[in-house]
């Protein structure tokens, strides 16, 4: 019988990513895996053997749409490839399924939009799949910001970063158009950290400055946001530099530092801060499992009626400044966003 407490979830893919995101499902005590597709055969059964030995009576479907056209599900978790991520979310949407879309959500401000109007229409919900801000670190930072202990937040700067192992060159074998390249699989998390205290703020332009590949695809990227009265974000990420996954927020009178942004369930989280006045301190916080936290606060959302954290305003948003700072980097100038 089904559990009303439980969010009955069906994964439209069988990525790489399942990894984190299929035992999260099964762990979380509000949802409940239901079923996979894969178009490739023996590639769901793989993955569900590989991520949730334990689990039985998981369907198995051979095709996306067959999965969406089973009404036992209410839930779908989408981490398909980023070129096919909005077609595949409007799909979801209109077989009525609520929606959890890995980042990207889509590629263009247009997909969005579209998304955005079939979401209210079909009366469910849709959150863009940025997890690290359910890590309890990032509700700590903002905790410190809103108490005014580093003053009005002027800069944010934020930098991810690794060298591109050979094996994970398939990260770049896409274009841009096609959503390949650092800027659509790291970049858009630098982007959303670097507007971390700017969310009410609206973003007036972008600047940036980008290397890329023969088949068009960027590798590293530096870029500023500017949401006026000189408060800016900066961005920095690469496929080519050092590890990094950090971001420093400076205010009038101090400033803060997360110090690794994906921390893992195993890593302990660090924020430092300090201020004008000579205090300074830094904080260790309770290892979490944010991917888990992510699912837990959807399936939340969907069974009680609560609006998601990360609202489509907010993917509207980072697709535009996404979408500025490309154009950016290929023109070599600003980008204004009307
Ligand atoms: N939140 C995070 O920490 C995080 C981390 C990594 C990636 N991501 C995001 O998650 C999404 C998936 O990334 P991923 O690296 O996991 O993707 P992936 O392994 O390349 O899988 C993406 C899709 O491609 C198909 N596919 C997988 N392996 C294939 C193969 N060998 N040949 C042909 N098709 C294949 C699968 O669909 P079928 O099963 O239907 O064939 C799968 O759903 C991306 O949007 C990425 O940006 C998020």
């Amino acid at each position: 019988m089904n559990d009303p407490n439980k969010l009955r979830w069906g994964i439209l893919g069988a990525a790489r990513i399942n990894q984190q995101l299929m035992p999260a499902i099964v762990s979380a005590g509000n949802s409940e895996l239901v079923a996979i597709a894969s178009r490739r055969p023996g590639a769901a059964e793989e993955t569900l053997s590989q991520y949730a030995p334990d689990q039985e009576n998981v369907k198995i479907y051979d095709q996306p749409e067959a999965l969406l056209d089973d009404a036992s599900i209410q839930a779908v978790y989408l981490p398909l490839s980023n070129h096919e991520h909005g077609q595949w979310t409007l799909r979801a949407i209109e077989s009525g399924k609520h929606v959890l879309c890995e980042k990207p959500l889509a590629l263009a401000v247009a997909d969005i939009e579209a998304i955005e109007a079939a979401a209210r229409e079909n009366n469910v919900k849709v959150m863009e799949g940025f997890m690290y801000r359910f890590h309890p670190q990032h509700i700590r930072v903002k905790e410190i910001i809103d108490s005014g202990l580093i003053g009005e937040v002027k800069s944010v700067r934020s930098c991810f970063s690794f060298l591109l192992q050979p094996a994970r060159k398939y990260r770049l074998a896409e274009s841009i158009g096609r959503g390949g390249g650092a800027m659509w699989d790291i970049g858009c998390y630098a982007i959303h950290a670097a507007r971390l205290p700017f969310m009410n703020e609206t973003p007036l332009s972008v600047t940036a400055m980008a290397k890329h590949i023969e088949n068009g695809a960027d590798v590293s990227c530096s870029g500023i946001i500017d949401f006026g009265d000189g408060k800016y974000g900066q961005f920095d990420f690469s496929f080519e530099r050092a590890r990094r996954a950090e971001y420093e927020v400076i205010g009038s009178k101090g400033g803060l530092k997360c110090h690794n942004v994906w921390a893992k369930q195993a890593e302990t989280p660090v924020i430092s801060w300090w201020t004008e006045s000579g205090r300074q301190c830094v904080e260790t916080l309770p290892a979490a499992n944010h991917f888990q936290l992510e699912v837990e606060h959807f399936s939340d959302c969907v069974l009680t009626g609560k609006n998601p954290g990360l609202s489509l305003t907010d993917a509207n948003t980072n697709c535009r400044i996404i979408v500025a700072a490309l154009q950016s980097a290929a023109q070599g100038q600003r980008v204004q966003l009307d």
